[in-house]
């Protein structure tokens, strides 16, 4: 039997509920430890916006949530972990342009409904799982060839 990979390091954020001051700093953090192991400008650029879309994601849709970033010799596995409230359907949420964001979400910018849309554009492997009422437990994983 195959050993399971373990990753060469790993790095975990909180993420506060609308807090806007400090999201995208988890992002930020994610493009410098690739940055440092090498990886290419352009796999960089593609995981910096598939991770920075997902964060605003937890902090203005979510009750909070967390990020694992996981990195391995040939690959970055991010996972997105939120407390809530969950998606009501994941395929309309993914569709381009579809939003619920609230009206302080869109003073803040935000809630074009583009976000989903790019990080699948973005990512090699997107899995979700989300219900109403529930979670949303989102992972991507990028080759970094
Ligand atoms: N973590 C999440 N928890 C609950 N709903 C979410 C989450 N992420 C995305 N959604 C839902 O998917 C919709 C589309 O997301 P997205 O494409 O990023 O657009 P936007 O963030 O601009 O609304 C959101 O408006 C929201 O309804
Ligand atoms: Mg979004």
């Amino acid at each position: 039997m195959t050993a399971l990979p373990v990753p060469e390091f790993v790095q975990n954020f909180e993420l506060g509920a609308k807090d806007f001051v400090t999201a995208g700093n988890a992002a930020a953090k994610i493009k410098i430890a690739l940055k440092q192991l090498g990886v290419d400008s352009k796999i960089l650029r593609r995981t910096a916006i598939a991770a920075y879309e997902a964060e605003i994601n937890i902090t203005a849709h979510s009750n909070g949530g967390r990020i694992i970033s996981s990195y391995y010799p040939d690959c970055v596995l991010l996972v997105f972990d939120d407390d809530g409230p969950g998606m009501e359907d994941i395929e309309q949420s993914i569709s381009p342009g579809y939003s619920t964001a609230d009206d302080q979400v869109r003073e803040m910018g935000f809630g074009a409904g583009m976000g989903l849309p790019n990080i699948k554009k973005n990512c090699d492997i997107l899995h979700i799982v989300s219900e109403k009422d529930k979670s949303t437990f989102l992972e991507m994983l990028i080759y970094f060839r």
